[in-house]
């Protein structure tokens, strides 16, 4: 496994694989890495001969300071498990490297990027399609992987993708669940034992609406399934309950007609978990 700490060391490190007739799969990460992560790198092993892993707290896409510098780290341990998980090539830039100074260029998906979860952390999708431009121009993938978990950022992905032509294709990889159907997350260590039992919750209701599309639903008897559902933990506060067409996150209403997404953010006192699937008729 090549580990890269520069841009003109990736770019030779990949450079070579090409040139030897590889195709190559990326899997863009912020680290402190989990079997969400890993699977996705399967996904990437199955699509492309090789596989590029990045490692990049990216700042242009936290609000506050102060989250920016708690989100943890731990690069021994991720090196380890990518090394295992038979990654090629992991790069692993400094900030100004990915940010220039007087640089000034940004992408946005202007209408995605600003609704649902992105009117709540304004900015924080800019910044994601910032980085991932840069990341896909340093390193020239074939083929990226994104998880389905953070279903938004996924679709603003595909429509950058889309819309400036970038020769690649977005792959989405399904949602890695801990063994009772909580999703994986870096933040579900700090739920309180109770809470953790509560946040069950989450795919349960989901479950059931996948249940309930499935026999033919409208979208208002979804939202109330959802909501009773999750009414029966107390501890469980609905930040967030969204549901729209799959791809343009467009709201939908009257009965499903074809695949919709169900967004759900909810709070378990100070930790909001997030989890999503997509149901059909
Ligand atoms: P990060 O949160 O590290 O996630 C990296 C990738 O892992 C994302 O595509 C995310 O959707 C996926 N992922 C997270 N939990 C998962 C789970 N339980 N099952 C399957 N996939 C999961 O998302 C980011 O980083 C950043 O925004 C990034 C795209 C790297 C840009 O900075």
């Amino acid at each position: 496994m090549k580990i890269c700490r520069t841009i003109p060391e990736c770019r030779a490190a990949l450079g070579e694989l090409r040139r030897a007739g590889h195709s190559i799969g990326l899997v863009p990460t912020m680290g402190f890495l989990h079997e969400g992560h890993i699977s996705l790198v399967r996904l990437a092993q199955e699509n492309a001969d090789k596989v590029a892993v990045s490692i990049f707290v990216n700042p242009a896409q936290f609000g506050e300071a102060a989250d920016l510098d708690a989100y943890p780290r731990d690069e021994e341990r991720d090196l380890a498990l990518l090394e295992e998980a038979g990654v090629d090539v992991v790069f692993l830039p400094e900030v100004d490297a990915m940010y220039p100074p007087g640089d000034e260029t940004i992408v946005e998906t202007t209408r995605l990027a600003n609704m649902l979860h992105g009117k709540v952390r304004p900015g924080h999708f800019r910044g994601v399609t910032t980085v991932v431009s840069r990341l896909f121009n340093i390193v020239q993938p074939d083929v990226a992987c994104f998880g389905e978990k953070d279903y938004q950022q996924l679709q603003v992905i595909k429509r950058m993708v889309a819309d400036l032509h970038m020769p690649l294709a977005i792959i989405g990889g399904k949602t890695v669940r801990e063994a009772d159907g909580l999703a994986m997350s870096s933040r579900n260590v700090r739920l309180s034992p109770t809470d953790r039992q509560a946040a069950l919750v989450l795919s349960r209701s989901l479950d059931a609406a996948e249940q309930a599309a499935r026999n033919g639903t409208t979208v208002n008897a979804l939202d109330g399934l959802i909501r009773d559902t999750i009414g029966t933990e107390p501890r469980a506060e609905i930040k967030g309950l969204d549901i729209v067409a799959a791809e343009t996150l467009d709201p939908v209403s009257g009965s499903l007609t074809g695949p919709t997404a169900i967004m759900l953010s909810v709070a378990f006192g100070e930790i909001l978990l997030l989890d999503q699937r997509v149901v059909a008729p």
